[in-house]
């Protein structure tokens, strides 16, 4: 989550405009006399299910929980941030008190930059890296991708990336500290990755944090990483995360696979949420992760490998995803690789069979059981009871103890009993997590606007295109900002400089957006329209609201007069927006 929805989430709105003016109901809504001019009777309005605000009299301008602040307090956008972050205590590092800590890790990051640009370089130019051509042709994977991934080779020389890394200005100790080097018996350091295909990892953020190195043959060991450092933790760290997110928000799904390779097919084969918990069972880190970009979760197992091991952790995920975990189960000894080099249709079904990973088990363990024998029975109930009792959430729970019930032919109540006393005797195990308030919908990220900011920022000459794109189309503020900002900047760098370093994470996620490359023009003004669409109708239900309000309340008849007028005018521009217009969809 970026520091600019963490806000978003735990600001709310009507206790933030409760600071400035006094909110009194107004059936959904709430209304004041606005607190940004002198009024008789209240035209300002708080939604709270929209955590937006409207002042329908002489402001005639309305916003979100960010712009009601800028407005108020009158600083930017970074000023509200701050602000907001303070009074819901989330901390924001600024740009002017420096961390010692976060300076090594930027250094870090630009080294392990610096290295994977040396080997894709060496990939691309060196005769000596024919070979590893060789072999990803072989694997099939096309030159985009080798670019997308950012492929390399380690030459094989014991050197070869330490001179040219001191060349550019690192220090010995800095490549010890990324794990670039190592240093021999003798205390001589020498390049840790030597002969290899390089996999760059990369963080959520898009920072290059370590190497995935693979052989080019049988030989072993096949594969060897960066060892862990104050950047790099593997068993913390999705590969594939950085390229991944934004198909697995658009999706609200993601698939778990186990390698490098696997990660890189699917991309190239257009399954572009796939990300890969490199080689080791999932840990409670990378479904962190994951969970704040989709609830939805498969893990593609071997079959073989699909043991009762992999599926035991499963309920404590379940309980820290808030939500049940599905298991995607793989041909015999294949990888998801070779299925969908082979038939991606394949992959598809598969995908579409992704069972909950608790079926799983209980298949599993009756499985390898007598299930007519009161042992067998006995043993499964054993198995499979405490992980019932250890789901959190009442209405699964119940799911899965009817269905032991049935499978042991005990009834219900009594297995109820029995969990219920397991549970006990584990004592607490706290996951304790917190859940976003209930009851409004979800203010974090508008991924219509996110992508009309991306194709801009890509295709910069849209800018001059059809239909005017006007700031406040856009409802989220910090989207607002980005706009303003990249009508004066011709790239990311440049439109990071312009913003507040509280928004490079957003406008990471923005610029990581996948965008193919068809048909830019028409998809920017249908964005456009679509935008201006979501506003006006925005404008016009908040009217609607307030006009059968004053309906019911009697409301003055001038005032409602006016409004219809208003109304009117609102409707004249949606239909606008709707008019038939030559090469829509
Ligand atoms: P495998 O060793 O099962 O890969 O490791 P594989 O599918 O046979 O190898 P490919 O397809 O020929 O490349 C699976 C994944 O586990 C991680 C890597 O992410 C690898 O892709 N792994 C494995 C490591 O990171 N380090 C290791 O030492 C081994
Ligand atoms: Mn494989």
């Amino acid at each position: 989550m970026t520091i600019i929805d963490d806000v978003k989430q735990r600001a709310d709105i009507i206790s933030v405009i409760g600071q400035y003016a006094s909110l009194a109901k107004a059936g959904r809504n709430m209304r004041a006399l606005c607190p940004f001019h002198t009024e008789k009777t209240p035209s300002f309005f708080v939604y709270p299910e929209q955590q937006s605000w409207h002042c329908f009299g002489a402001c005639n301008t309305g916003g979100d929980v960010f712009s009601f602040v800028m407005k108020k307090e009158n600083v930017d956008f970074a000023g509200a941030l701050r602000l907001l972050a303070e009074k819901v205590g989330v901390t924001i590092t600024s740009r002017v008190e420096r961390d010692p800590e976060r300076d090594k890790k930027e250094r870090l990051h630009r080294i392990n930059e610096a290295a994977a640009k040396y080997f894709h370089t060496q990939f691309l130019s060196s005769p000596a890296a024919e070979k590893a051509g060789q072999y990803i042709g072989k694997r099939g994977v096309s030159p985009d991708t080798i670019t997308r991934f950012h492929l390399g080779f380690s030459p094989d020389s014991w050197e070869g990336l330490k001179q040219h890394l001191s060349e550019i200005g690192y220090a010995e100790n800095e490549l010890l500290d990324a794990g670039l080097v190592i240093a021999g018996d003798d205390g001589k350091t020498h390049d840790r990755f030597r002969g290899r295909l390089m996999f760059p990892i990369a963080d959520d953020r898009g920072h290059t944090i370590g190497f995935g190195a693979r052989v080019l043959d049988d030989s072993l060991p096949k594969y060897v990483n960066s060892p862990q450092s104050p950047v790099f933790d593997k068993s913390g760290s999705l590969y594939g995360l950085n390229l991944a997110a934004p198909a697995i928000r658009q999706q609200d799904a993601a698939v778990i696979v186990e390698g490098y390779m696997d990660v890189i097919i699917a991309h190239q084969y257009g399954f572009a949420n796939v990300v890969a918990s490199m080689g080791t069972a999932i840990t409670d880190k990378q479904v962190n992760l994951l969970k704040r970009l989709s609830r939805n979760l498969a893990l593609a197992l071997d079959s073989d490998a699909a043991g009762e091991e992999a599926m035991l952790r499963c309920v404590a995920y379940e309980n820290l995803l808030d939500s049940e975990l599905k298991v995607v189960l793989l041909p015999k000894g294949k990888d998801p690789d070779e299925v969908i080099k082979e038939d991606s249709g394949t992959w598809l079904r598969l995908i579409g069979q992704a069972r909950p990973v608790l079926d799983y088990t209980f298949d599993m363990v009756s499985a390898g059981l007598d299930m007519t024998s009161a042992r067998g029975k006995s043993a499964a109930a054993d198995r499979l009871l405490p992980l019932v009792a250890e789901i959190k959430d009442v209405v699964r729970r119940g799911h899965y103890l009817l269905k032991l019930a049935s499978l042991v032919g005990v009834n219900a109540r009594s297995l109820e009993a029995e969990a219920r006393k397991t549970k006990s005797g584990q004592g607490k195990r706290a996951h304790a997590q917190e859940s976003p308030p209930k009851g409004r919908r979800s203010v974090l990220s508008n991924p219509r606007e996110e992508y009309c900011l991306a194709l801009l920022l890509r295709y910069p000459e849209l800018r001059a295109q059809g239909e005017s794109l006007l700031p406040e189309y856009f409802a989220g503020s910090e989207n607002r900002e980005i706009f303003l900002a990249l009508m004066q900047s011709n790239d990311v760098a440049s439109l990071k400089e312009k913003l507040d370093e509280s928004m490079c994470e957003h406008v990471d996620v923005i610029a990581g957006r996948n965008i193919p490359p068809t048909q830019i023009e028409q998809k920017y003004c249908d964005c456009v329209l679509r935008l201006k669409e979501a506003f006006l109708r925005s404008l016009a239900e908040k009217r609607a609201e307030i006009l059968a309000l004053e309906k019911e309340t009697g409301g003055r008849a001038a005032e409602a007069a006016k409004e219809q007028e208003y109304g009117l005018e609102i409707k004249e521009k949606l239909q606008e927006v709707f008019a038939p217009r030559p090469q829509r969809r």
